[in-house]
């Protein structure tokens, strides 16, 4: 059986064209086995190695194939023989001698062609899976998108692959994205990628087709209690509390929430002024029955409201951050002092932690040496005779600030903070207030309605107590009757009934 290969391939290799091209394919395809073992069995991990082994090895394949024919081609005209004297010159008699089954040179070419069409087909497949992971998609072009890659694995979304929500299903998703793909691969190779990557990503499937796959509005029901920690800038860093109870609900049932704007029977449009969706030149709503009621904002003049960029509104204008979750500052410290990663033994470190973070450095080397002299200094200056004796929790201290600013500063994309604000809310950015302002009126002089209580019950606002409007309070006049009001507000939104 061997010898019938052996003596095919011999004759293939008869010029020196047809040598190169057997070389060639054999080395590709044993490579490619090889690398592909190894990567099966964890010891090759390497996004470049799969560039590689899917683009490069495959392509080397076929070139050797061409090669093949192209020699025979040549040979022919060299000699001028037949195919068949030349078969015979090269091959021996009983390779040709037809049997019941055809020439055994026959079987072997039949045999070999399937063996390159099962591996070729192979490999695409393989090549196109791998394009598709996190893996590839995070790490291939590394410097452009590290910042991406970095906040997506700590994000809730770490194990969704990046395709589920950059592309979508279907076939006309791959192609596109195969298409804006090989443009990013340009664009990486030549740098002619804007710094850092502009948000709103236009290519972005509509969410609506992507993320309720996973997650639907029907589900969103009641509400969310959320207490959000805050530490003061004191000695003892001191702990006070926000606790807003979320209206989460899709407004099915007739409660208002915030998932109303993706309920089944509502769409929102609106225009922007700018690309960043920053300024609303006005949002309409239409209703289960067609009925559409417009909001124009009346800080602008008529003619200003005019714009052909409308949007129906979706889950990425409230979480434009789901997965690429970059942190404020402040908001960073706080989690990390409320998971104890973050020594709050330490005096003033809620302060100066945060001083550190944000005294600006040319490069994450001196970011890190900057932190840790920050922090240093600091304790000799404050505390000359404790100071060495702290040096072990300072630099313990250090350490999480540095893992703070590797994951949300990338100086080789200039992300700096707040490069990427997020939506949600009113924090970080106008978020929900960019529609929820008085400026934004239907014909009747009715604006999209901005109550503090319209979206979150309020329990605590920066208090000792995360539900300190729940308590009693001794105290008259004005505070007592707002703190009377949330407590209230809360109790009717939440169990549907007031005290008394
Ligand atoms: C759960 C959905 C989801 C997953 C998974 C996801 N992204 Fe995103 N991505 C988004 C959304 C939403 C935006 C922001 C869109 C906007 O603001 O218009 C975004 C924005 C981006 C941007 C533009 C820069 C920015 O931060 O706004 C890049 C680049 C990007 N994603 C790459 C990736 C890569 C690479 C992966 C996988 C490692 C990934 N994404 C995984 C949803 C996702
Ligand atoms: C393949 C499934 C999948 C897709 C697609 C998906 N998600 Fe998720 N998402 C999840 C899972 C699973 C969790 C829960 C993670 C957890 O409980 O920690 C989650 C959590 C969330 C959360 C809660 C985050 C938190 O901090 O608790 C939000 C908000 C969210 N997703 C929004 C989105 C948006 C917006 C999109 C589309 C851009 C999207 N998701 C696409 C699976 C998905
Ligand atoms: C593009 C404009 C726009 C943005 C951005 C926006 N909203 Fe709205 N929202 C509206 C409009 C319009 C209404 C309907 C007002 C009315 O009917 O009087 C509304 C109504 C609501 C309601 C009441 C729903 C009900 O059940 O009646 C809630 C709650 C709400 N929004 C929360 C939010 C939150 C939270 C955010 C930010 C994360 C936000 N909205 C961002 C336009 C917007
Ligand atoms: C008007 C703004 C807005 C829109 C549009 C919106 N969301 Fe939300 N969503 C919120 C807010 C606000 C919260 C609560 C805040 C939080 O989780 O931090 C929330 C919470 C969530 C959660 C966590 C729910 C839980 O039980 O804790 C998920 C998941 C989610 N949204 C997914 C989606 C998806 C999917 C869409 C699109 C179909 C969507 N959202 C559209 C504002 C919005
Ligand atoms: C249109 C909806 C909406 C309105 C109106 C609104 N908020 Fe909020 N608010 C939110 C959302 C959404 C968040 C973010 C919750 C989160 O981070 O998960 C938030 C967060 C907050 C926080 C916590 C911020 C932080 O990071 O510590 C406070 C405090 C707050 N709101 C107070 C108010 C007050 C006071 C008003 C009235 C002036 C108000 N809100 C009006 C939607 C709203």
């Amino acid at each position: 059986m061997l010898a019938h290969y052996l003596s095919f391939i011999r004759a293939l290799s008869a010029s020196r064209l047809g040598r190169w091209g057997v070389a060639l394919t054999t080395s590709a395809f044993c490579t490619f086995l090889l690398i592909q073992a190894a990567m099966l069995l964890g010891l090759i991990t390497n996004a470049y190695v799969g560039l590689i082994v899917y683009l490069a090895l495959p392509g080397l394949f076929v070139l050797g194939l061409v090669l093949l024919p192209l020699a025979w081609w040549r040979s022919l005209r060299r000699t001028g023989l037949s195919s068949r004297e030349l078969l015979r010159r090269h091959l021996a008699d009983q390779e040709l001698s037809a049997g019941v089954t055809g020439a055994p040179v026959l079987r072997t070419a039949a045999i070999l062609t399937l063996v390159n069409v099962l591996f070729l087909g192979g490999a695409s497949l393989r090549m196109l899976h791998f394009m598709d992971s996190p893996h590839f998609c995070g790490t291939a072009c590394h410097e452009v998108m590290s910042p991406e890659w970095t906040t997506y694995q700590v994000s809730p979304h770490a194990r969704v692959p990046c395709v589920e929500c950059h592309v979508g299903e279907g076939v006309g998703a791959l192609v596109s994205s195969k298409v804006n793909g090989t443009w990013q691969m340009i664009s990486a190779t030549f740098e002619l990628y804007d710094r850092p990557i502009p948000t709103p990503v236009h290519q972005l499937r509509p969410a609506r087709e992507t993320c309720e796959r996973c997650h639907w509005p029907e589900r969103f029901y009641g509400s969310r209690l959320e207490t959000l920690v805050h530490y003061g800038n004191d000695r003892g860093s001191t702990p006070s509390y926000t606790t807003l109870n979320l209206k989460i609900d899709s407004g099915a049932a007739g409660a208002t929430g915030v998932h109303w704007h993706v309920g089944q029977a509502t769409e929102v449009r609106y225009a922007s002024r700018d690309d960043q969706r920053e300024e609303m030149l006005w949002v309409e709503v239409r209703g289960a029955e067609g009925e559409v009621r417009r909001f124009v904002n009346t800080r602008l003049d008529d003619h200003e409201t005019r714009s052909d960029s409308v949007r129906v509104m979706d889950c990425v204008d409230c979480h434009n951050r789901a997965t690429h979750v970059y942190e404020r500052p402040e908001r960073a410290v706080d989690e990390r002092m409320r998971l104890g990663t973050l020594d709050r033994s330490l005096p003033f470190i809620r302060r100066e932690a945060v001083s550190a973070l944000t005294a600006g450095y040319p490069s994450r080397d001196a970011a890190h040496r900057g932190i840790r002299d920050h922090l240093r200094g600091f304790y000799r200056r404050l505390e000359p005779a404790q100071a060495a004796a702290w040096l072990d929790r300072i630099d313990a201290a250090a350490d999480v600030l540095v893992e703070i600013y590797d994951r949300n500063i990338h100086h080789q994309m200039e992300i700096d903070w707040g490069a990427y604000p997020s939506l949600l809310g009113h924090r970080d950015s106008r978020g929900c207030f960019r529609c929820h302002t008085r400026d934004m009126q239907d014909a009747k002089g009715r604006w999209i309605p901005d109550d503090c209580t319209l979206c979150h019950s309020i329990l605590a606002d920066d208090e000792p107590d995360p539900f300190a409007y729940l308590r009693e309070v001794p105290q008259t006049g004005r505070t007592r009757a707002m703190h009377d009001y949330l407590r209230d507000e809360f109790l009717t939104s939440f169990v549907g009934e007031a005290t008394q």
